[in-house]
């Protein structure tokens, strides 16, 4: 049995639509895998009961068949399903990285991210790499159709998860589909400030470089309290706060030393709006790790 912990992820970063993706030090989900005349899937954890375990509907599965790899495969989620925390993409991710090692496939860790991508496909309709990227190799991680670039940042980040579900396929309805050039100039400006903070590594920079005036304010709609909480993070200390991947978690960048009241403020300010919330004080993380059989 070859057993692996893939971690959640935060994508798009605001100015970084489909394109940048973090990976957290925390929630994870454990995948572990067994050899199998055909593949079986047994998921249990947060969530378990919304995920269908029928191999042609599972992430897992696609991952399976891509990689020609029968197996047994148990997913106990930590990443709760339309999270905005890349859910599909960490169980994905696993799978791809168990089964590679499984059957000694050969794979790289970069060939093994649009191998995840494909299982990521079936949970989400589309096949993006920004949340399995940094599932797999950790980092921040940029990732384009030419390939992924990864940076290892050390940022300290709270992902706060309201208690209401926001499917990415709604979500992808919303973006707009065009921009103004002021637009795209703005959001450039935004993506490449972030990129220079993550390099460094200054929380300063990565969170004046998060903001982004497409498609975050088309999404905030969908998330009950979203303003409120940014504001409330903010004035808590946070340096950039926006929404994670398609929602509703909303993720903000931070301190070591403020991390705590950022999280604390952002559940107060959901439960103020009427939503329960449970923030996660996580930071920049490293990819899906094998264990020891
Ligand atoms: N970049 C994607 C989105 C992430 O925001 O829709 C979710 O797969």
């Amino acid at each position: 049995m070859v057993t692996v912990r893939a971690p959640a992820t935060s994508a798009n970063l605001g100015s970084g639509f489909d394109v940048f993706g973090v990976a957290l030090d925390r929630p994870a989900d454990i995948v572990s895998v067994e050899r199998a005349e055909e593949t079986t899937i047994e998921v249990t954890g947060v969530g378990a009961r919304y995920i269908p375990e029928d191999p042609e509907r599972n992430t897992v599965g696609a991952v399976a068949r891509a990689l020609d790899a029968p197996a047994h495969i148990e997913v106990d989620k930590g990443v709760r399903p339309a999270s905005g925390l890349g859910s599909s993409a960490a169980s994905a991710a696993g799978a791809a990285v168990a089964l590679n090692e499984l059957y000694d496939r050969g794979y790289t860790r970069e060939e093994l991210v649009p191998i995840a991508a494909k299982g990521e496909a079936v949970a989400s309709g589309t096949a993006h790499d920004d949340n399995v990227a940094p599932s797999i190799l950790g980092g921040f991680t940029i990732a384009t159709p030419e390939g992924v670039t990864r940076v290892d940042s050390d940022l300290s980040l709270v992902a706060c998860l309201p208690d209401i579900v926001v499917s990415t396929r709604d979500a992808r309805k919303v973006v707009p589909e065009t921009a103004t050039m002021d637009q795209v100039v703005d959001t450039v400006g935004h993506a490449a400030t972030l990129v220079a903070g993550m390099c460094r590594g200054d929380p300063d920079l990565v969170g004046s470089g998060m903001d982004d005036p497409l498609v975050t304010p088309a999404r905030a709609r969908l998330i009950d309290g979203y303003e409120a909480v940014r504001e409330a993070a903010l004035d808590a200390g946070a340096t950039g706060v926006t929404i994670s991947g398609a929602g509703p978690a909303v993720l903000a960048v931070c301190r070591d030393r403020t991390r705590r009241t950022v999280a604390e403020t952002m559940v107060d300010a959901f439960v103020a709006e009427g939503v329960d919330a449970h923030a996660y004080q996580t930071r920049v993380g490293a990819g899906a790790t094998l264990y020891d059989s």
